[in-house]
């Protein structure tokens, strides 16, 4: 049987998890940011300093209680009983991720988290980089969102509530290009389209359309019908 999920994958600031939380709540399943753990584990390798090693980073979210907690609607980011929330999202975390999910040993560990997660009464949307290509190859949705670097670095500024001049979005398409370079470029588990993903370019669709269309792809036998 193919797992409970519906994988929506991304290069940065495509609107994926944002967008698999509507589809989550239309649909009446689970939301799992998966970016939002590799952050954690990104706080606790800049806690350790650089060159980041995997054994230690993996050994502290061990023993710190990195984990997932599930409010009944989302999965959140905790460490030491406590959510991380905007922590998360900080300009060095995101500087730094790209080269702490490269680390094999961090993506095996963060992959067998997800994967003991979803379960047959708890159909997940599950948003990231590889997660229809490594993590649930086998599952019965897979979407591919995307949008032009310009689309997605004006969406970021003023998800920030930050100044949108021309410059900035310059500036911006920038930061984010580089990391979906570093995503691309690394050997294990690189962001790329799977091969049966539906492929969603969002530059011209609103936030409604967008969810719509996943939302109507939904209706697939391998899902389970629970209703918002
Ligand atoms: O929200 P945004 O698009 O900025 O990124 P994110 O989803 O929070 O992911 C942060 C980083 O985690 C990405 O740039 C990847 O380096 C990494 N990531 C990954 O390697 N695999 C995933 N399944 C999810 C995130």
């Amino acid at each position: 049987m193919s797992p409970p999920v519906i994988a929506i994958d991304g290069p940065a600031a495509s609107g994926k998890s944002s967008t698999a939380a509507a589809v989550a709540a239309a649909l009446g399943y689970a939301h799992l940011d998966s970016g939002a753990l590799y952050r954690g584990v990104t706080i606790l390798a800049l806690e350790l300093g650089a060159p980041p090693e995997p054994e230690a980073i993996l050994r502290s979210a061990e023993a710190r209680g990195l984990t997932l907690h599930y409010d009944g609607r989302a999965f959140e980011v905790y460490l030491a009983g406590e959510p991380l929330g905007e922590r998360l999202r900080t300009a060095e975390v995101t500087s730094a991720v790209s080269a702490v999910s490269a680390l094999p040993a961090v993506r095996e560990w963060i992959n067998a988290r997800l994967r003991g997660l979803v379960r047959p009464d708890r159909p997940v949307v599950l948003d990231g980089r590889d997660i229809g290509t490594a993590v649930f190859p086998d599952a019965p949705l897979k979407v591919f969102l995307t949008a032009s670097p310009e689309v997605r670095a004006r969406r970021r500024l003023q998800q920030r509530n930050e100044d949108a001049s021309s410059a900035r979005v310059e500036a911006e398409a920038r930061i984010l290009k580089a990391r979906d370079e570093a995503d691309s470029k690394r050997p294990t588990a690189p962001l790329r389209k799977a091969q049966d993903a539906h492929l969603l370019d969002t530059s011209d669709l609103t936030f409604e359309e967008q969810v719509g269309r996943i939302v109507a792809w939904a209706a697939h036998p391998g899902l389970p019908k629970i209703g918002g």
